[in-house]
């Protein structure tokens, strides 16, 4: 079930390379992407080769780069156009505001905006330039056009810029860009036509307008879980608890800071969906009353009462077959992770739960890495290493679209859904 071939093995890649003060991370991208299992060809505009020579390129390529839109081939043909035509993807970086502005309206003069132009395949675009040409006018309109082309565009990073100022416009990581090549890539459209509920981050109890009670869940593991779904073809609702991180596009986001909203909200959305999954840290108590102005401070000791809060996950499972959807779990841990994970799946009724410990050397909470463990009702179902939240979201959902498919094939077609989930 798990695929560690490289993400974008099989896949011929362009990385067209215009001239910034840039152009050097471009080397390091194609040889990510080379590692990524992609076969890598270099388009140049000539004020790239005034950075970075061709030569780098064509030595780590061991093919030649494309420098003039008038070059044929080896075999006598136009070398820009056998190019386009040839790549599943053309990855403009680092684009120029200049690149950008050329591709928005068609010019091609020359290779790179020609391969965008004339490719076949997706366009990916990660500008780098200065922050005052980042958010002018004329560049954000171009950008939006790009988009509109259905070219993907890696926003840029914000911090030190060239000319010395700081601001947005320096070209996002190579490594962030290979991350999102291999998204464009990942099994495209396998969640296909499923509406799929997430919850993530923790919930806040207020003891007063200013004040609550949290957790330090920070909601990566859930917002990767958000976007790999969404990625994959989903039509994805994020309950989004306190996150530490943005919640992402193209997702419907249902704020939800408190256990009680998010009870609400995940009650309301869970009935249509087919899969949730609830990675949220839930608070399980809140103060019994929240006091309307902000606690003085008196000197004396402050006594809070705090009540349980329901357990939503399992309000969840009790749903009618008809309406339930396939329900995994989570389980943070801190000790005995196998015994308190399947007593969890087991007592809450769900399907799948995923545990890791926290606590210890290593702590999952806030961590861009996790560890996991997946049971069922069978007991262990993965021995994954500790990898990027993205990937374990990637895994998770290869195994939860297997269980769930798996579980729909067992049905009856003419049954309503869910009925054959209960045992
Ligand atoms: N959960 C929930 N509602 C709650 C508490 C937890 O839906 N009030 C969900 C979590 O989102 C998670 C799973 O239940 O998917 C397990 O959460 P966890 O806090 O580990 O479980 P608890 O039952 O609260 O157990 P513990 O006593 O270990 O906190």
């Amino acid at each position: 079930m798990n695929d560690d071939r490289p993400r974008l093995a099989g896949r011929r890649i362009v990385v067209g390379v215009t001239g910034s003060i840039a152009t050097y991370k471009a080397v390091t991208l194609v040889r990510l992407l080379q590692q990524s299992g992609a076969t890598v060809d270099v388009a140049m505009t000539r004020a790239a080769t005034r950075f970075v020579t061709a030569l780098t390129f064509e030595s780590l390529t061991q093919r030649p780069a494309v420098t003039d839109l008038m070059a044929l081939d080896a075999d006598r043909r136009i070398a820009h156009v056998e190019l386009a035509e040839a790549a599943d993807a053309v990855v403009v970086a680092p684009a120029t505001a200049n690149a950008i502005a050329e591709m928005a309206v068609g010019l091609v003069r020359n290779p790179v905006t020609a391969i965008a132009c004339a490719g076949r395949g997706r366009v990916v675009v990660a500008p780098a330039m200065d922050a005052g040409m980042w958010t002018h006018p004329a560049t954000e309109r171009n950008v939006e056009t790009l988009r509109g082309f259905g070219y993907l565009v890696i926003e840029p990073g914000f911090g030190a810029l060239a000319s010395g100022l700081t601001g947005a416009g320096r070209l996002a990581e190579p490594a962030t860009i290979v991350e999102a090549m291999e998204r464009l890539f990942a099994r495209s459209g396998d969640l296909e036509g499923l509406r799929i509920v997430v919850s993530a981050g923790g919930t806040r109890e207020p003891l007063d307008p200013v004040r609550f009670i949290g957790n330090r869940s920070s909601g990566k593991m859930g917002v990767a879980i958000a976007e790999a779904a969404r990625d994959r073809g989903a039509s994805v609702t994020l309950i989004a608890g306190a996150l530490s991180v943005a919640s992402p596009g193209g997702v419907t986001v249902v704020e939800a800071p408190t256990a009680a909203s998010m009870r609400e909200a995940v009650l309301r959305s869970a009935p249509g969906a087919d899969i949730v999954v609830m990675a949220a840290a839930v608070s399980d108590f809140a103060p019994s009353r929240a006091s309307q102005r902000k606690i003085k401070r008196d000197g004396a000791p402050l006594r809070i009462d705090l009540v349980p809060n329901p357990d939503i996950i399992a309000e969840v499972a009790e749903m009618p077959a008809e309406v339930r959807p396939f329900l995994i779990g989570f389980a943070a841990e801190t000790n005995d992770m196998e015994a308190n994970a399947t007593g969890k799946l087991r007592d809450k009724g769900l399907d799948l739960i995923v545990a890791n410990e926290i606590g210890g050397p290593f702590d999952a909470i806030g961590s861009d890495e996790n560890k996991v463990a997946v049971f069922g009702r069978e007991g262990n179902l993965t021995d994954w290493p500790m990898l990027p939240k993205r990937q374990v979201a990637e895994r998770l959902w290869d195994l939860i679209a297997d269980r769930y498919r798996g579980q729909e094939s067992s049905t009856d077609p003419s049954a309503p859904r869910g009925a054959s989930r209960r045992s």
